[in-house]
């Protein structure tokens, strides 16, 4: 069995969106610091190039999340495997997701540090299934609306493989 991969969204495409997405979070900060808070591990591709759209006096921490073990089907259970390295309290908090697909995962991180007294806390996310969504959650930086196709690449991964190809793609098993 070999795989293959349809291109979704090229590197190209997604460098533009992040550039655009970049420029409009800078301008609704307008000067304050900000402190992102990267999804691991899907996030981190994303996250490293987003930071670097942003011109904000911005700090970056990380939080390991683990919502799906092997498989391809959301367990609804987030466990936390690594927290943020500093407190949040009075801070702008934009919390960086690779996808939004049953909006569990985000809902919980959410809660979780809001319980943390930040200033505010907004989600920016590379890519939302809609049709997936088993609660709303609200995106406040969208990059793209994709279809219910389970996608790869650009740090997102199956079974923790091909989070290094420079798209998002579609896995064929042929
Ligand atoms: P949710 O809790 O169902 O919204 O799932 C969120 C997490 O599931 C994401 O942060 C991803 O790590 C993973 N995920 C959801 N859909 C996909 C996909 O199509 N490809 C790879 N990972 C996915
Ligand atoms: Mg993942």
């Amino acid at each position: 069995m070999s795989t293959r991969f349809v291109t979704m969204l090229s590197a190209e495409q997604i460098a533009t969106r992040v550039r655009e997405l970049g420029a409009e979070i800078t301008k609704e900060y307008a000067g304050r610091p900000l402190v992102l808070v990267c999804v691991l591990k899907g996030s981190f591709v994303f996250a490293s190039d987003l930071m670097r759209a942003i011109d904000l006096p911005l700090r970056i921490d990380f939080l390991g999340t683990r919502s799906y073990g092997e498989g391809t089907q959301s367990s609804g259970v987030v466990q936390i495997t690594q927290d943020l390295s500093k407190p949040i309290e009075n801070e702008d908090v934009l919390i960086v997701e690779d996808i939004v697909d049953t909006g569990l995962t985000i809902a919980h991180l959410i809660d979780l540090l809001r319980t943390r007294q930040p200033r505010s806390v907004k989600v920016c996310s590379l890519l939302h299934k809609p049709a997936r969504a088993k609660i709303a959650v609200k995106i406040d930086y969208l990059g793209f609306t994709i279809e219910d196709k389970f996608v790869v690449g650009y740090g997102l991964d199956f079974a923790e493989k091909y989070r290094n190809l420079p798209y998002i793609g579609l896995v064929e098993q042929t």
